[in-house]
């Protein structure tokens, strides 16, 4: 290019600059040089037309659109940043933005658009930043947001999410950060954000997610911070967090009464944890996270006992910065949790390990220095603490529930009082309780009605009392009701038709209580479809019906300490979700064939401890071979297990105290001890040679046959003294033997488990 045509260049560009100067519409405010043009606040009804072609930001802000046609912008493709906010905008037609292919950021917050259409955003191919802010969105249809492919930062909060359906945001292929805080979700489908792979942070805060959406979450590898507060989750279980990357988790301020020393242990990198504004009285150390830096426990109830003090360690050993004060007992409250000492984290006697806290009463008197509370309203003999919203009248020697609490209460602790019967409406005006403490109240009827108006209702602590029956009304007016402790009463039969209530119920306590037998009738299944864990350790249930323990989510079953005399079989054919069984303490001699074959699928821990068994099937275990992980036998009369190298998954297994007969039948047994990388314990009972001795060190099985079935329901073997030891070394005499022994199990062995056996093994390897 010469000096003359550069110079008509630059001319001709500046005339052009001169010429649009003029073209500027009337309400307007242009900028020539800076390209912009700014209409704000001018009661528009449409986008201008005779914006200039090259302008490249376009302010439009307050202004009365109500709708985007197709093509609206088509007139300035030059534009990079548009600014729609507060236009009163309703619907924006599909290809509104078509020829915007060079916004990067695009901003329609605070309009009123309900729904995000497949095609709204088509056209915005370099677009960085999505405002949606304050508007009405309560649904987004499938390919909302396909061709967004440049999109950082999407931000929808303020709206009325209620739900995002699979794949929601497939095609944000650059996505960073995605708000949709401040919604009402409380329902996340499985695969809600499925294909965001660059997504790093996540906002999710104040919606209404009773669950953390465990499914959803797993599918966001890459996402390191994100905010669930606000939320009214009440539990966090066993593995509830499972993200790879997650460092920064935010979950202050919900609901939380309890956590899973395990809920963290998907979230090995987790750096920094935000616990505060909680139920929590107590917290176990977390496994998982291997440089947790900070855990932020303010605004917690904590109760600074011997219960705390793993925690204290852990966070000791660790270096874990740990925030948050102690509220009882009464001489460390308001103590920073780092001043207490762990030795000034007490339990002073097994009593008070039990009810830790009734020393509350004559430690507060001997404390002079207590600080003058605000004077607020409250029940005589009462303590309210409006800030917290917790309420005690704890072991105060009332004989009447006390009455007038502050309205927004949310932790009403009353336990330790003499109520004797709760009438009905016994606690009026307590619609923001979630959980409400009667522990030891002395309490033997419950009148139809009682919890009336307890709308917000989670937890229900009822142990402890004198209840022999609860009339079907008992629960009526509490709906909400999850976690419910009856434990430590005296019911001679299950609840049912009480629970009837409670379509919400997901853990029942009732152990130590008088019940006999389970029937079918208005117990479990369908009227109670979110019941995951039952409580029933130490009852006398003799009898358990077909079809009583229905339940498609029962996921944890005790039954111990009952007198159960068969393994309920026959009771457990609808329960496809059981993973953990607990029978120890029944006595039940015998176990026959299949005995768990109804729940073989999902059965992972099976407890049987002290019952007396004699004797096993050689296949009462089958059909566990790949999902069981604990199994415990300890304290029976077993001379002989079934095989357990068909219990592929084991990662527990307790056989102490049983009179194993160390002899060529265990020879399985032994092979497998040897075999799996885990201790067992498990000694010989006889013969009188090596009773005592670990059956892994024990040397006789050196001399059983190579060739000679070892299926221990074969009669007893000769002797032991009549065989001869063989001189060769034990290692030489098994590299003989493996073969053998495997060809054996091979054939035992049903086809299909085989493959997944090698598989695993190099796994470990
Ligand atoms: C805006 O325009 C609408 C009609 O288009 C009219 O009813 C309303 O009064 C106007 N508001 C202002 C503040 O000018
Ligand atoms: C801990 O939580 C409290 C209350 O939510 C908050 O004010 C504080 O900033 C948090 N501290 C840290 C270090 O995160
Ligand atoms: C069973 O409950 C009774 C009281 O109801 C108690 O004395 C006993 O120790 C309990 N047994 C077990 C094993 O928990």
């Amino acid at each position: 290019m010469n000096f003359v045509s550069a110079v008509s260049c630059l001319l001709m560009f500046s005339l052009a600059l001169l010429g649009h100067a003029g073209k500027c519409p009337k309400v307007c405010s242009c900028d020539g040089t800076k390209l912009t043009v700014a209409c704000v606040g001018k009661n528009l009804t449409e986008v201008p037309k005779t914006v200039d072609e090259i302008t490249v930001k376009l302010d439009l802000r307050n202004n009365n659109l109500q709708e985007l046609p197709r093509g609206a912008f088509t007139h300035t493709p030059y534009l990079t940043h548009l600014n729609l906010q507060r236009c009163n905008i309703n619907r924006v037609k599909e290809g509104a933005f078509r020829a915007l292919g060079r916004v990067v950021s695009l901003n329609l917050a605070y309009n009123k658009i309900d729904i995000l259409l497949q095609e709204s955003f088509d056209g915005l191919s370099s677009l960085k930043e999505l405002h949606l802010e304050h508007n009405r969105v309560e649904e987004i249809q499938p390919g909302a947001f396909t061709q967004l492919g440049f999109l950082n930062m999407l931000a929808i909060t303020h709206n009325q999410l209620v739900y995002i359906p699979n794949l929601a945001f497939q095609g944000l292929n650059n996505i960073k950060w995605l708000r949709l805080s401040h919604n009402s979700l409380n329902n996340l489908a499985h695969e809600a954000f499925a294909g965001l792979f660059t997504l790093s942070r996540l906002s999710l805060d104040h919606n209404e997610l009773q669950f953390f959406p465990t499914q959803a979450m797993s599918r966001l590898r890459e996402v390191t911070r994100l905010d669930m507060s606000h939320n009214p989750m009440i539990y966090l279980g066993e593995e509830s967090v499972s993200m790879a990357k997650l460092t920064h988790l935010y979950l202050d301020h919900l609901s939380l009464q309890d956590l899973s020393e395990q809920a963290m242990s998907g979230a090995p990198l987790l750096t920094h944890m935000d616990l505060s504004h909680n139920q929590l009285r107590y917290l176990e150390p977390l496994t998982g996270p291997k440089n947790l830096g900070s855990l932020n426990l303010t605004g917690n109830p904590l109760y600074c006992n011997c219960y705390m003090r793993p925690l204290k360690r852990w966070a000791s050993a660790g270096g874990i910065k740990v925030l948050g004060a102690c509220a009882g007992p009464p001489h460390l409250s308001d103590e920073p949790l780092k001043a207490v000492a762990l030795l000034d984290l007490r339990c002073r006697s097994r009593g008070e390990t039990l009810k830790d806290d009734l020393e509350k009463d004559d430690e507060s008197a001997q404390t002079p220095t207590a600080k003058p509370k605000l004077k607020v309203k409250c029940p005589a003999d009462c303590d309210c603490d409006i800030e917290a919203q917790h309420a005690t009248c704890e072991g105060r020697g009332h004989t009447k529930v006390p009455r007038g609490f502050p309205a927004k209460t949310q932790l009403l602790d009353i336990r330790s009082n003499h109520f004797h019967y709760l009438p009905s409406n016994s606690f009026p005006g307590s619609g923001q309780v979630v959980s409400l403490h009667l522990q030891f109240c002395k309490i033997h009827e419950v009148e139809s009605g009682a919890f009336q108006g307890m709308k917000n209702l989670l937890y229900l602590y009822l142990s402890d009392n004198d209840i022999t029956f609860l009339d079907s009304g008992a629960f009526t007016g509490a709906p909400q009701l999850t976690y419910l402790h009856l434990d430590g009463n005296r019911l001679g039969q299950f609840p049912g038709s009480a629970l009837v209530l409670l379509p919400n119920l997901f853990v029942l306590h009732l152990e130590q209580n008088a019940i006999s037998k389970l029937e079918p009738t208005g117990l479990l299944s369908s009227k109670t479809p979110h019941l995951k864990e039952l409580y029933l350790t130490n009852n006398s249930i003799a009898s358990i019906a077909k079809g009583a323990l229905d339940s498609a989510f029962l996921a944890t079953l005790h039954l111990d300490s009952n007198q159960l005399t068969e393994i309920p079989t026959h009771a457990l054919t609808v329960a496809p979700n059981l993973e953990e069984l607990r029978l120890s303490k029944n006595l039940i001699p015998f176990l026959g064939p299949k005995a768990f074959l109804p729940v073989s699928q999902s059965l992972k821990r099976l407890y049987m401890d002290h019952m007396g068994i004699e004797k096993m099937s050689m296949d009462s275990l089958e059909g566990l071979d790949i999902g069981l992980k604990a199994l415990t036998l300890r304290g029976n009369k077993l001379e002989n297990l079934p095989d357990l190298n068909l219990l592929k998954g084991l990662e527990v297994v307790d056989l102490q105290d049983n009179p194993l007969l160390c002899d060529c039948p265990l020879l399985p047994l032994r092979k497998w001890v040897e075999k799996v990388g885990m201790e067992v314990m498990a000694t010989c009972g006889s013969p009188p040679e090596v009773k005592g001795l670990k059956v892994h060190e024990v040397h006789v099985f050196k001399s059983c046959q190579e060739g000679k079935s070892h299926e221990p329901e074969a009669t007893r073997p000769p002797k032991l003294n009549t065989r001869k030891l063989t001189p060769k070394g034990f290692g030489s005499k098994e590299k003989q033997m493996k073969p053998k022994l495997k060809k054996l199990h091979t054939t035992k062995r049903r086809p299909q488990t085989k493959p997944k056996e090698t598989k695993k093994k190099k796994k470990t390897l």
